[in-house]
């Protein structure tokens, strides 16, 4: 993990206040003992029980945690469940058939309702038809789609028959697809027609067509009609999902019991090179902490209607739009569509004729509703939210403010959650019915997780100051490994060390471990105050966020080099108002600036090889990127060129020159 300099960090750092969470949300919190934290630090790891006792187990777990192999942690182990059965068929033994499970909001204001028994009854037929097509146990399946209801639908028919998915999120491109079905060896492919952007029909079969094109096996794709007869169907021996369905209507499928070490998904992240990092994540500890996560953080009950405007192909979507509400037994809404179309009140529109109660979305999303300007959330009433979350990126203050008066009414508490694809679930957030919040900052590390901010050579930092993000004990939901790749899972994130971690060595699990353990590195800077609170300043790596999705720079630039005629390339993103938008640098092989057919054909192959949502809004030519004197690109001068802000320390460069070119670049690109 590279760092960036100290002053780059403290640069962002702003200080928080205190606000206490609003009375009447304290009243009716699910979570509202504030001796959790310690009770939690002196039952640890059987407090994590707590979690997994949400969940209905096929059979009792025999251990909480065994680590063994560490940093291959295993949990509730002995442990069977399945996660189907805890989403959806539990809550229609329960008598709550006709409760809503899935509310979707489609892009052209459709609407469609699934109740528990119509879940229910959909998994069912579609996983009596995937085993029909030869998915057997541990058969991995690919899933490229929209955020249409028959995504969580067939997640949750790949757990019932104990199938790992692996969803690709439908903005990436057919070859970025391809790439991940080839790596998993998916055999079966559900994708759809086609989606709407801003009320245009996009063809998603195409793209799927051209990832297959690229894969050495054969794929057997299962394709949803989302558009009709707008897109023509071509007959190239892919099945129609809905025939399938009706094919195996009424079917029941028992639920296969999978052992809480079972892989319950993979999900594929981007790392720091350009290979993408398969994350796998595990059924057990995996549900338990994401279900309590979703009551003690997001403050979920069954009768909520709630929404997390994340796509379900990023983990945000995974765990706390699909597996968590559903394993609460709440009702979910899907919403298809952007935030500004047909205008930009789309969002407060849907909260206010749903009622929404519990509202999950990036800071990204904030920003931009605040360039909007508050007469669009004024518009509607949105007196039934009572708690608002954020996740994804560092909030800063102003923005936090604005959600809370003008969202929230001033009277939601705010929940900042950091977390990340490995961690599976939320980490550090407060507890919205006891901790204090401070604008800013996520807060205390949940109960149960231990985190640490270090310098680089593994010493935890005095508070205050900035270092590196750790985590120094496994948690339930922590990713297993990297798919068929565990020397890369335990070089890219895991440190052995020698210190016992304080909690470990008091109270009743001392003896579970003597000699160590490992530290988790997450890849962010924070810091940490002397209220435990962790602000986060951002990732130290070259990964970057792309209006909330994580992309590493180098699978950016390296689309960039490929171009005909480009030099080097850097990227950097947060240059628009409202933070967002990928800003590209790019040096020609002539030395000359280049023209508008070239950022052209740049545009394009980003959308060709990573997809639409990462293409550069901005491309500016320069003869030179800023380096130091050991060659690296000096990204953090390019990200202040691009914003027009101080650019702070220059005398590693080793060409400073360039500096004025490129100001002067910006300003007349
Ligand atoms: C960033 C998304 C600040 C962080 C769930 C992390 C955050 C990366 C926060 C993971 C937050 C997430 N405050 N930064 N509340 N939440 N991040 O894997 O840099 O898509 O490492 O998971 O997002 O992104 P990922």
């Amino acid at each position: 993990m590279r760092m960036t300099d100290r002053s780059d960090l403290e640069a962002r750092l702003d200080g928080p206040d205190r606000i206490a969470p609003p009375e009447a949300f304290v009243d009716g919190a699910a979570v509202t003992d504030s001796g959790i934290h310690e009770e939690f630090r002196e039952r640890w790891p059987e407090c994590w029980e707590r979690a997994a006792d949400m969940l209905d187990w096929e059979r009792e777990w025999d251990e909480v945690l065994v680590e063994e192999n560490a940093p291959f942690y295993e949990w509730f182990v002995g442990g069977e469940l399945n996660a189907s059965y805890n989403c959806v068929d539990r809550h229609v033994e329960n008598g709550r058939k006709n409760q809503a499970a899935i509310k979707w909001e489609g892009k052209l204001e459709e609407t469609r309702t699934y109740t528990y028994q119509d879940l229910y009854r959909e998994v069912n037929e579609f996983a009596a038809a995937l085993r029909d097509l030869g998915v057997e146990e541990d058969d991995v399946v690919t899933l490229y789609m929209p955020v249409v209801p028959e995504l969580p639908v067939a997640m949750l028919a790949c757990a019932r028959i104990g199938a790992p998915h692996s969803v690709v999120f439908a903005g990436l491109s057919g070859k970025a697809l391809g790439t991940r079905i080839e790596r998993s060896g998916s055999e079966y492919l559900v994708t759809c027609d086609g989606y709407y952007r801003r009320g245009n029909a996009f063809n998603l079969k195409s793209k799927a067509d051209d990832a297959l094109l690229k894969v050495d096996h054969d794929v057997t794709s299962v394709v949803v009609d989302r558009l009709g007869d707008t897109l023509p169907h071509v007959d190239d021996g892919s099945l129609d999902y809905h025939e399938l369905l009706r094919e195996h209507s009424g079917a029941e499928v028992e639920p296969v019991p999978r052992d809480a070490e079972d892989l319950l998904f993979l999900m594929y992240t981007s790392g720091t090179t350009g290979e993408p990092k398969g994350v796998e994540h595990a059924t057990g500890g995996y549900l338990s902490q994401v279900a309590w996560t979703s009551r003690a953080v997001l403050d979920l009950r069954p009768e909520d209607t709630y929404w997390c405007s994340a796509d379900i192909g990023w983990i945000t979507g995974h765990s706390y739009i699909v597996y968590g509400p559903l394993a609460l037994g709440t009702t979910t809404m899907l919403y298809e569509g952007s935030p500004d179309y047909p205008d930009r009140d789309r969002i407060w529109e849907i909260v206010e004729r749903n009622a929404v109660d519990v509202f999950y979305t990036a800071p990204t999303a904030i920003r931009a509703f605040m360039k909007w300007g508050k007469e669009y959330p004024e518009r509607h009433d949105l007196s039934s939210l009572r708690l608002l979350g954020t996740v994804g990126e560092p909030i800063n203050p102003r923005a936090w403010e604005w959600y809370r008066e003008h969202v929230g009414g001033g009277e939601c508490p705010i929940v900042d959650t950091w977390w990340q694809t490995e961690t599976g679930a939320m980490m550090i957030a407060t507890l919205p019915g006891v901790d204090d919040m401070k604008p800013g900052s996520a807060g205390p590390a949940l109960p149960g997780i231990d985190a640490q901010v270090v310098d680089a050579a593994g010493e935890p930092v005095p508070d205050g100051a900035a270092g590196y993000l750790t985590i120094t004990r496994p948690w339930p939901a922590m990713v297993r490994t990297l798919h068929d790749d565990d020397e890369r899972y335990v070089d890219e994130y895991w440190t052995e060390t020698d210190d016992v971690p304080a909690s470990r060595a008091s109270g009743d699990s001392s003896e579970r471990s003597s000699d160590g353990g490992w530290r988790y590195d997450a890849g962010d800077g924070a810091r940490v105050d002397e209220d435990g609170y962790v602000t986060v300043l951002g990732r130290l790596d070259d990964v970057l966020s792309v209006e909330g999705h994580r992309l590493g720079s180098m699978e950016l630039e390296s689309s960039i080099v490929e171009v005909e005629g480009v030099a080097e390339a850097a990227v950097v993103v947060g240059t628009a108002d409202d933070g967002s938008g990928v800003f590209a640098y790019v040096s020609t092989e002539s030395g000359r600036t280049g023209d508008d057919d070239l950022r052209r054909r740049i545009v394009e192959n980003v959308e060709r090889t990573i997809g639409e949502f990462a293409a550069p809004s901005r491309v500016v030519f320069t003869t030179e990127l800023p380096k130091t004197r050991s060659g690296k690109i000096m990204r953090r001068l390019l990200q202040s060129v691009a914003r027009g802000e101080p650019l702070g320390d220059t005398s590693a460069l080793r060409n400073p020159e360039i500096v004025g070119e490129l100001k002067s670049a910006v300003r007349d690109e």
